[in-house]
């Protein structure tokens, strides 16, 4: 009998700070039209200064594993998504275990930017196919407002904080995962299109650094916008090609949620109808490794996302990262 891995429970966290895109025309030089024409933002969360990637994690966790009904104690490996860890190490999962109480597991980061969370939900998914775990935990979290530069107006209005999680479990079901798919280009690997320049071992966060705020998101808006476009619907084609699934088949497509020209050009591009395909961009922002897992979750306490339905799941990032999943709730 086929093995597979079946997400068996999700849960959402999102802080409860609004930041509403009148609350950012008085930080910087834009407007409301602008942000919501330009981006389809309408307004983001944002954690209290005492919170950390792991107090949301946690959240999310508790939900997931309260719907998956599993002991933490069963769970054997954590896995967090995210480019906002708590500290460099110890890892964010370590705390998120400990906050879980699931003794028994190993834990450790991802660090493939928004694409994370695919990237845990791949590794998961291989390690239990093959026989080696039974039942991990994924999350994909992020806390942006610390790295965001409150000032600069290209980057600042675009993202959020939250959290999302994922139990996934061995099964003799047919549902589950039927096709994953990862992908880097590191040849995209330049700070000028999409990162942060200080902070790490290139440079360290100096006075200096911080004086020119360089331990703060830097973006090139319009490549990474076409470099999205291009490469989420490729991602999403390598998937349904490897299940040999054709799109029409889709029930709903979730894409990462960065801006809502993107998802619509990529929902245009797969040719999948607008209805199946899922936005909540409008009330989030970009939460990076968080969004198509906050969005799986939505989808699912919505009924938008039903059980035997047929869903991907389509993110790239920064690295340049990319990744799908297809699965079977
Ligand atoms: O998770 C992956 C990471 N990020 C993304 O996926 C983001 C991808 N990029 C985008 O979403 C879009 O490129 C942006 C929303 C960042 C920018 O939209 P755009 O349509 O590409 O605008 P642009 O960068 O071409 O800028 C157009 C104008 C510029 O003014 P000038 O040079 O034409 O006078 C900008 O200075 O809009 C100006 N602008 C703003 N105006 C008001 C840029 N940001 C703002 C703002 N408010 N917040």
């Amino acid at each position: 009998m086929k093995r597979n891995a079946k997400i068996t429970g999700t849960g959402s966290y999102l802080p409860e700070t609004v930041l509403s895109n009148s609350d950012l025309e008085k930080m910087v030089d834009t407007s409301d039209e602008w942000i919501r024409q330009r981006t389809g933002i309408v307004e983001r969360r944002i954690a209290e200064d005492d919170i950390a990637t792991s107090d949301l994690s946690v959240h999310a966790a508790r939900l997931a594993i309260k719907r998956a009904q599993v002991d933490p104690l069963d769970i054997q490996m954590i896995l967090v998504a995210t480019v906002t860890p708590d500290t460099f190490f110890p890892s964010t999962a370590c705390y998120v275990q400990k906050g879980i109480g699931a003794k028994n597991a190993s834990a450790m980061d991802i660090s493939a930017a928004c694409a994370g969370f695919l990237y845990g939900l791949d590794l998961a998914n291989g390690l239990i196919v093959s026989g080696q775990y039974d039942t991990i935990l994924v999350v994909g979290a992020e806390v942006f407002n610390n790295i965001v530069d409150w000032n600069d107006r290209n980057t600042c209005v675009l993202f959020g904080d939250g959290a999302g999680a994922a139990v996934v479990q061995a099964t003799d079901e047919e549902n589950g995962i039927i096709a994953s798919y990862i992908g880097s280009d590191g040849d995209y690997a330049d700070i000028d299109l999409l990162g942060i320049p200080a902070g790490g071992s290139r440079m360290p966060v100096t006075t200096d650094a911080i004086d020119n705020n360089l331990n703060k998101i830097k973006m090139n808006g319009r490549e990474v916008f076409k470099l999205g476009v291009r490469l989420m619907p490729e991602a999403a084609e390598r998937a349904l090609k490897k299940a040999n699934v054709s799109v029409d088949e889709i029930d709903l497509l979730i894409p990462h949620q960065a801006n809502l020209r993107i998802i619509e050009a990529v929902g245009h591009r797969l040719g999948v109808p607008r209805e199946k395909v899922y936005v909540n961009v409008d009330k989030y922002g970009n939460t990076s490794a968080a969004t198509v897992i906050i969005a799986l979750d939505e989808a699912i306490r919505e009924g938008r996302a039903k059980p035997d339905d047929l869903i991907l799941l389509v993110t790239f990032g920064a690295g340049l990262t990319w990744g799908s999943t297809l699965l079977r709730l």
